[in-house]
């Protein structure tokens, strides 16, 4: 059996796919009943830091120095010894992370090669997936309805391949993992209230 971080809800979807919102608002739900904790990756520590001026353009590099970069700030992100997400579960915390490894498998999977990622992503599974599953179209249309600056991943060529990618890790969880796929075109209260029977199961 693989190791599985009990306690530990991660959210993934395409960029402009809602699992931001759905990931706040599943927060605010559970805050009424137990200490949890909201977190996100790229993370906002220095590694992540830098893996944002890539996504910005303004620090160029490759693609497998970014997934490097990527694998680099969730190692930080799970095992720094002062906020890592194992010491909060330890400490009894819930942990919610808007992204985790399924999103390097899944983006970063494009272009490089698959066991190579899995290797330096081989870190602990989460005890469950939400997974908001929007179509590319979609989430293209809602990240230019937000008139923000696109990143390095926002274009639909390259998100088509990254859902596909998603669906083939999802389709190969070890068993123990608690998993969910949503449907990202329901109103965002059906979607919470989908999330919301599943978590408190
Ligand atoms: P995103 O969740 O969109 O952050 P924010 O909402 O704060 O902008 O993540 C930023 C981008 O990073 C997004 O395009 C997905 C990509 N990404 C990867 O390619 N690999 C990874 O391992 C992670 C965590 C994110």
């Amino acid at each position: 059996m693989c190791e599985l971080l009990s306690g530990f809800i991660v959210f993934e979807g395409l960029d402009g796919s809602g699992k931001s919102t759905q990931a706040r608002r599943l927060e605010a739900r559970l805050k009424a009943e137990r200490d949890v904790i909201l977190t996100a990756e790229p993370t906002d520590n220095p590694v992540g830091q830098l893996v944002r001026k890539v996504l910005r353009h303004q620090v160029k590099t490759t693609s497998t120095a970014l997934a490097l970069l990527y694998a680099a700030d969730r190692s930080d992100h799970l095992f720094n010894p002062e906020y890592g997400i194992r010491r909060l579960l330890d400490e009894g915390k819930t942990v919610i992370s808007d992204r985790y490894f399924y999103s390097s498998l899944a983006y970063q999977g494009v272009t490089e090669d698959f066991e190579w990622l899995k290797k330096i992503n081989s870190y602990p599974y989460s005890e469950y997936i939400i997974f908001i599953d929007t179509d590319a179209s979609s989430c293209i249309q809602r990240i230019e309805g937000r008139g923000e600056e696109k990143e390095l991943f926002d274009r639909i060529e390259y998100l088509e391949k990254v859902r596909k990618n998603f669906i083939r890790v999802f389709d190969n969880l070890p068993e123990g993992v608690k998993y969910l796929r949503v449907d990202g075109s329901l109103d965002i209260e059906t979607q919470s209230k989908i999330i919301w029977d599943f978590i408190s199961r």
